[in-house]
Parts: C-alpha cells; structure tokens; sequence
C-alpha cells in the first residue's frame, strides 16, 4: 500500500520524505490556506521536494476552467496529478485531460455510484473521504470495500486512494481491504509510529544496559 502525505505543510513533508516514508502528496485549497503564504509557490515547492506523485487541485468548477487550470497545474511538474470534483464537468475534464496524458484524481467521492464514474472517466485515482461519512454515522470503510470490489471486476487504471483518514485504524483496516492508497494527515503518521510498550522496553532496556556496566 502506498502512503502519500495529506499537507501541504512542507516541514511535515520534509520529516517523513527524509525517513522514506512518503510515496506522494494530496493537497486541497483547505491544506494550503492552512499553511499561508503563496498557494502557488507552495505547490511548486512540493512538486519539487518529492518524487512521486503530487495531487493538485483546481479551483474552477466548470469544464473549460478545470481543463485550462489542470494544464497549467501539470506544468509544475510531471510528477503533478489534477485533482477534479467529483461532478459532471469534473467528469468531463478528467475524461479531457486523461487523454493528454493528465494523470487526475477524482475528490469528494462519496458512494459506489460516483466511483463507478470517476473509474469510466479515466481517473487515475479516486478519493473516498472515509472520515467525512464516518462524521455522518454512515461507515467509511463500507465504501471502500464496494469501490474495491467493483474496480476488481474490470480493467479500469483507477487506483483506490482512501482520504479523509482520522485515526491508524483508518489505515490498518483499508490495508487489509487491500486499498491501493491511503492519504494521512502527518499526525496520523505519527501515531503510526508511535506505542507506549516500543518506549518503555527501550527504557528498560538501557537501565539494564547500565546496570551491567557498572556492576564490577
Ligand atoms: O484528502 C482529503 C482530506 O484532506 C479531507 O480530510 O479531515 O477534512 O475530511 P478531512
């Protein structure tokens, strides 16, 4: 399962780039107003810090505005992914950049239906927000089980990219659906790593290193 990086916080990315734990990056207008500064500068800046694939979205939400903003997007660099809603236009100028060789991947997809489209778009990745359903007491992971399910019956390129990822759990249970991506927020990331038992048996561990040293 690949791990991409939900920011658009470039220290957060620098720390996990340099552990060689982040296979690419999804920003959105929120990530970047987040973090200040020049929206534009800043996703060049990713693009440029990390190799793999960086997911870039536009702002317009009719057809010809999405397609002219997705090229220039993908000017950054042919590591940049466009990322278009999940609407009919958004549809429609993924089918169009798809076909120049524009990597897109489709956000806000909510149900089955709506990947079923993304897929037939020509979407390289489609994005569940899992957490966002959760919030509205219908199960996130249900709909990441049905995309994968129905995007295993056919060739479609589409990749599963599980957004929106809350907590590790969000992250075990999508691996063991066999989720292609998973997208976290760098705190999540961090949790990953972390269990209280890992620290207290290194604890233990030096003070009886340090007992043995000192006895004579
Ligand atoms: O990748 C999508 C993500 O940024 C949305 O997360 O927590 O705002 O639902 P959230």
């Amino acid at each position: 399962m690949k791990i991409f990086l939900d920011t658009a916080n470039l220290e957060a990315i620098r720390e996990y780039n340099d552990m060689g734990l982040v296979d690419g990056i999804t920003t959105n207008p929120t990530l970047l107003s987040r973090e200040g500064g020049d929206p534009q500068k800043a996703m060049k800046a990713i693009t440029d810090l990390i190799d793999g694939d960086v997911s870039l979205e536009v702002i317009a939400t009719d057809y010809n505005g999405m397609v002219e903003e997705g090229r220039k997007l993908r000017g950054y660099g042919e590591n940049v992914v466009v990322k278009c809603p999940m609407t009919a236009d958004g549809l429609k100028a993924c089918k169009k950049l798809s076909s120049e060789d524009i990597p897109v991947n489709v956000t806000l997809v909510f149900s089955p239906s709506q990947a079923i489209l993304a897929a037939k778009s020509g979407a390289r990745y489609i994005s569940p927000f899992i957490g966002r359903l959760d919030d509205t007491s219908q199960d996130g992971m249900t709909l990441i089980e049905d995309i994968i399910e129905i995007l295993s019956n056919y060739e479609y390129e589409a990749e599963v990219l599980v957004a929106s990822v809350r907590h590790p759990m969000h992250v075990v249970d999508a691996a063991k659906l066999g989720a292609d991506v998973v997208t976290l927020p760098p705190d999540v990331l961090g949790k990953m790593l972390k269990h209280p038992l890992t620290d207290k048996g290194i604890k233990v561990f030096l003070e009886d290193w340090k007992k043995l040293k000192e006895s004579p």
